[in-house]
């Protein structure tokens, strides 16, 4: 066999580290890391019109997609698009406000979200599917593609209450006060997410990642029904139709809760937030799945000695076990360039 189809064989770290393999250096991609923070980013956003636009448009999406790819060389490129194009594709008016973030018209009652429509969610997300094949058929053979969705509590976050807050506020009382009517809403959103990523999957995803950005506002009942439960029943929707393929899952903010999230919903790995510790993560998560984590994005900001004395941290203690280096959470607009490429060098160093 000849070089080039050795490399082209090759699996790629992240598919290594999610099977339970331990990498040295350990692969690294960073959530959001397609987006303003990259002057080529600004660049084709003004031409694509709105952010909607833009997550719709395969070509232009693939090409942001690649865009830290091609800068950085990271391990994974993840798919551009947004978690709210679910509620999207389900009819709900959805928009992206400059400075504000995604707004949509609130689901105030059970009759809203009994008016979502579920005919032609898929055929409304085809433009997301067609971007997934151009990314894969412009990436090289050792970079992993990332797949991913909203889990369905942050998702129904944005859909009750219209724009992101600070607590959850509405959809946490829409959920105490009308349980039913709001297990109606999570149910539709576990199914739609299903198809959303079987779909991504037949299109040359390799890895999924489901984010449940707002899980840490929910006390432990309210955990298992909303965040534990459809995340587990979303796994093994996909495993039911894809039974190999890895899964990342991140419910953010869990705390303690974190070991029966990875235990009970049966993914490859947790995504860590930046407030878990390092020896937690390494005797309650990296015992039995692959972790993926948690530098804090603002420290990216600071960057200096203290960025690299935190990265030597995370390295010396979780190293050697399974790990995906990357933030606590996504990568924030004001983080310079240079700093994405000293932590890069530290890591691969
Ligand atoms: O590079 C990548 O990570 C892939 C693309 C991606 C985006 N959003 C692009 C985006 C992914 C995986 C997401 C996930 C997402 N979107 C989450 C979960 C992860 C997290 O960060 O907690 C959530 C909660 C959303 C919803 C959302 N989208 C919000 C709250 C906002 C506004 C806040 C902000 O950062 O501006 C967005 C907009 C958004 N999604 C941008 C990008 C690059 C910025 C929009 C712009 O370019 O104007």
């Amino acid at each position: 066999m000849d070089t080039v189809i050795q490399s082209s064989t090759e699996k790629p770290a992240l598919l290594k580290v999610l099977s339970g393999e331990v990498c040295h250096p350990p692969p690294i991609w960073l959530m959001r890391q397609a987006g303003r923070y990259l002057p080529e980013y600004l660049e084709v956003r003004a031409d694509a019109g709105s952010f909607l636009e833009l997550c719709y448009n395969p070509e232009l999406a693939a090409q942001v997609t690649l865009q830290p790819i091609i800068r950085f060389g990271f391990d994974a490129a993840i798919l551009f698009s947004d978690i709210l194009v679910i509620p999207d594709a389900l009819g709900q008016k959805v928009s992206f406000v400059q400075n504000e973030g995604p707004v949509l018209d609130p689901l105030k009652d059970f009759e809203a979200v009994k008016s979502l429509r579920r005919e032609g969610f898929l055929e409304h997300l085809a433009p997301v599917f067609e971007t997934v094949k151009l990314v894969r058929s412009g990436l090289d053979p050792n970079v992993a593609l990332i797949g991913f969705c909203g889990a369905p509590w942050t998702v129904a976050t944005y859909m009750v209450g219209g724009r992101g807050s600070p607590d959850q506020a509405a959809a946490r009382g829409f959920a105490y006060q009308d349980p039913d009517g709001f297990q109606y809403l999570i149910d539709l959103l576990v199914e739609v997410s299903v198809e959303y990523l079987l779909a991504q999957l037949n299109a040359g995803a390799q890895v999924l990642q489901i984010f449940d950005s707002w899980a840490g506002n929910l006390p432990e009942g309210e955990f298992a029904r909303w965040c534990l439960k459809p995340a587990k029943q979303i796994v093994s929707g996909v495993r039911a139709k894809a039974p190999d393929v890895p899964i990342i899952g991140f419910p953010r903010g869990v705390g303690p809760l974190y070991p029966v999230y990875a235990k009970e919903t049966g993914v490859n790995a947790v995504s860590c937030d930046t407030s878990l510790p390092l020896k937690f993560i390494k005797n309650q998560l990296q015992h039995h799945v692959a972790v993926q984590g948690n530098l804090d994005p603002l420290l990216l900001v600071s960057g200096g000695a203290a960025l690299e004395t935190r990265i030597d941290e995370i390295l010396h203690e979780l190293g050697d076990g399974p790990l995906i280096f990357n933030l606590g959470h996504g990568i924030v607009p004001q983080t310079p360039i240079k700093h994405v490429e000293q932590l890069i060098a530290r890591v691969r160093g």
